[in-house]
């Protein structure tokens, strides 16, 4: 039994194989598995153990970056609700937040900008590394492995324990993303590729390496800009998802933070996590118009197929960054022309908001509803779609894998298992198997 712990904040637990019972502690409205150990059936026992595959309902470290609500809807960065900071906040100013805590003076502000687009270039052996790549190589692919890449240009980064080179790491691997995805782009397609251009803003940059032609200058358009910028605030942190969740595993074996953000990006490729928004993009050419959207919810009723786009884990009500989102795509759209796709969006949305089966599950859009709509306007391809979500991210994971580094609790991640194989048994040489 553990002592000293007050009634009100224990749970009482009765193990009815042995009519024992143990006080566990309650901190923060939760319990620590570990406390779990003492319940035994005798001496040789190990202990209990909890059970929860994809981590549906267990916390696995303590975090001050981002605060979510889903039932309510709520997400904030720092403290700072993500409707404003989408309204008055740049990426970049984000970033600092994330990784600092804190909002940056001024100054703060301009030298962490400056340190980032001082990292913007990348070796010219990288370039060398993305040639060898096939002509059609997905640019996820090629940033896994570039990303993964940079510990070998940067040995360097392995000094984890060093803050001054944790963050310069952190400054690198910012810097350093727009140009990789863009290189990765280009690639793909088989243009050349387009040095940064530093007097352009972080996004305006990024556009600038994306789609610069022959022009001397390439000079974003202030609206475009703007709303890719906003969406990179969007990505930046979400807690403990997926790749998160691999960012601070890998990083717990205490290995440089380009290998284990290679692992997040490599995480984020999977159509479960970046990828949804192409999904929503496919869903809606399949509709094809208005007319079908009736018989497309119908189906989705039926349990025929799931409606992309909609729902989530974590949110049990309106995704917050989707409603930024619909906003931005009027924007948008101004500019680049209506997305035909976007009418269909619509209308899905007003049924499936309304159809009793939605309500009931309390299926929303998410964050991939609308996004796919917009970066396709922009010119982006669909391939791309992840790309993005995962230099937006950046700052979050980096955030993540500090913090994981600097709590004194963590230690190597290493879960438990239920054996569900064989019990021991004798080796039979090659010549007497059947
Ligand atoms: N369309 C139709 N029904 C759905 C949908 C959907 N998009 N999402 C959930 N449901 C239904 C399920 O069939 C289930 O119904 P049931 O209780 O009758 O069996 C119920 O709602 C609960 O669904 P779960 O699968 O248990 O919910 P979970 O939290 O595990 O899944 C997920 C969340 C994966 C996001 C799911 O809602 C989904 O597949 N959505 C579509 C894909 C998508 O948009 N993914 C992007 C997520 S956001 C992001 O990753 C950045």
């Amino acid at each position: 039994m553990v002592k000293n712990a007050k009634k009100e904040e224990t749970l009482t637990l009765i193990d009815n194989r042995t009519g024992r019972s143990y006080e566990i502690p309650i901190q923060s409205g939760t319990l620590r598995a570990m406390d779990l150990r003492q319940v035994k059936i005798d001496e040789s026992d190990f202990g209990m153990v909890s059970y929860d595959p994809a981590f549906l309902n267990t916390a696995t470290c303590r975090s001050a970056i981002t605060f979510i609500d889903g039932d309510k809807g709520i997400l904030q960065y720092r403290g700072y609700p993500i409707e404003e900071l989408a309204e008055n906040s740049t990426f970049v100013e984000v970033a600092y937040l994330l990784i600092h805590g804190e909002l940056p003076s001024k100054f703060q502000l301009r030298v962490w900008i400056q340190d980032i687009t001082q990292h913007t270039m990348l070796h010219e052996n990288i370039k060398k590394f993305m040639d060898g790549f096939h002509h059609d190589a997905h640019p996820m692919g090629i940033l896994v492995s570039t990303v993964s890449g940079l510990s070998t240009f940067y040995p360097d980064a392995k000094n984890i324990d060093d803050p001054a080179c944790r963050r310069l790491q952190v400054v690198r691997l910012i810097g350093k993303m727009p140009t990789l995805a863009a290189l990765a782009y280009r690639h793909s397609v088989g243009k050349p590729y387009v040095y940064p251009d530093n007097d352009l803003s972080y996004s305006g940059n990024f556009l600038s390496m994306m789609f610069k032609m022959v022009e001397r200058k390439y000079n974003p358009n202030p609206i475009l800009e703007k709303a890719l910028d906003v969406l990179l605030i969007l990505h930046a942190d979400h807690e403990q998802n997926a790749s998160t969740n691999v960012i601070r595993c890998i990083g717990s074996s205490h290995v440089d933070p380009f290998s284990a953000a290679a692992g997040a990006v490599a995480t984020l490729y999977g159509p479960l996590h970046g990828g949804a928004n192409e999904q929503v993009l496919r869903m809606l050419a399949e509709i094809g118009s208005i007319d079908n959207v009736k018989g497309y919810i119908d189906s989705v009723k039926k349990g025929e197929r799931r409606l992309m786009g909609f729902g989530h884990r974590v949110y049990r009500n309106y995704d917050p960054r989707a409603k930024i989102i619909k906003r931005i795509a009027e924007h948008v759209f101004e500019v680049t022309g209506r997305n035909p796709l976007l009418d269909i969006a619509l209308e899905l949305e007003k049924i499936a908001l309304n159809e009793d089966y939605f309500v009931q599950r309390k299926l929303y859009p998410n964050v991939d509803f609308y996004t796919g709509l917009i970066y396709q306007a922009m010119g982006f391809p669909m391939e791309l779609f992840p790309v993005l979500f995962a230099i937006g991210r950046v700052p979050g994971w980096m955030a993540q894998w500090e913090e994981m580094l600097k709590d004194s609790e963590q230690k190597i991640a290493r879960p438990r298992q239920i054996y569900t194989g064989p019990v021991v048994r004798k080796y039979i040489p090659l010549d007497k198997r059947a």
